[in-house]
């Protein structure tokens, strides 16, 4: 495992990437990683701009903590680290798109085969509670089955990884799929792809460890690197 120091800083460069993408604004948005014996968090109400890695707050998953107050959704933070063994990182954003949609507290459907790169044939929306309750995490952890990214109702959206790359890079293409399925809206409710269908995009995403997908174990079916 890296040093806890390095992991600080590769936080922070996270966190500036996350307001650099555009996903990210002013004090919104949180960043957590699990370490041994607990998670790393971002602290509470402080830009990204101005955070330093010594800013980052270290916690267990009893909800002690060495530092700066702790992000105000530690809960969900913790209650997923907690619950999904399958990743170590928890991003959360107010990203636009994905928040327009969280306003009307639609859930994005299969109308692009990328809806599959969260894990499912949908990216849901988990109910409205009060940031930084017990309720919102349990909506959240509701939303989040089967799923890799869910947006939260009149909140905006959380997307999980096995690292800080992988979590930055669903957070943007949730948000890219979201701004895709709002200008879709302005034509009328666009067609979704069967069930059936997203089950072979799925598929194909794990046989090409598209994404986040597992490797591929035992395909012939991928292009290969040639050894000469
Ligand atoms: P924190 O600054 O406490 O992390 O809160 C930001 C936020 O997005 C709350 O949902």
């Amino acid at each position: 495992m890296k040093d806890i120091q390095s992991i600080r800083q590769e936080m922070v460069t996270t966190c500036r990437k996350m307001n650099e993408s555009g996903i990210n604004q002013g004090t919104a948005g949180n960043l957590s990683i699990r370490i041994d014996n607990g998670f790393l968090i971002t602290p509470s109400s402080l830009p990204y701009d101005d955070m330093q890695p010594d800013d980052i707050v270290e916690m267990g998953f009893d909800g002690t903590y060495l530092g700066r107050r702790p992000s105000s959704e530690w809960r969900f933070h913790r209650d997923i680290l907690a619950q999904r063994e399958d990743i170590n990182v928890v991003l959360h954003c107010h990203s636009l798109y994905a928040t327009t949609l969280a306003c009307h507290h639609r859930t994005i459907p299969s109308f692009h085969y990328m809806t599959g790169v969260a894990g499912g044939n949908t990216i849901r929306c988990a109910g409205y509670a009060t940031f930084g309750t017990q309720a919102l995490s349990d909506n959240a952890l509701t939303a989040l089955e089967d799923r890799l990214a869910c947006l939260l109702g009149q909140h905006g959206q959380i997307s999980l990884g096995k690292d800080f790359a992988a979590a930055l890079w669903l957070a943007i293409e949730v948000e890219t799929l979201s701004r895709m399925y709002v200008q879709a809206l302005t034509l009328g409710e666009p067609p979704i792809l069967p069930d059936d269908e997203m089950e072979r995009v799925i598929e194909q995403m794990r046989r090409m460890s598209y994404g986040q997908a597992p490797d591929p174990e035992g395909s012939n079916e991928v292009a290969r690197p040639r050894n000469s």
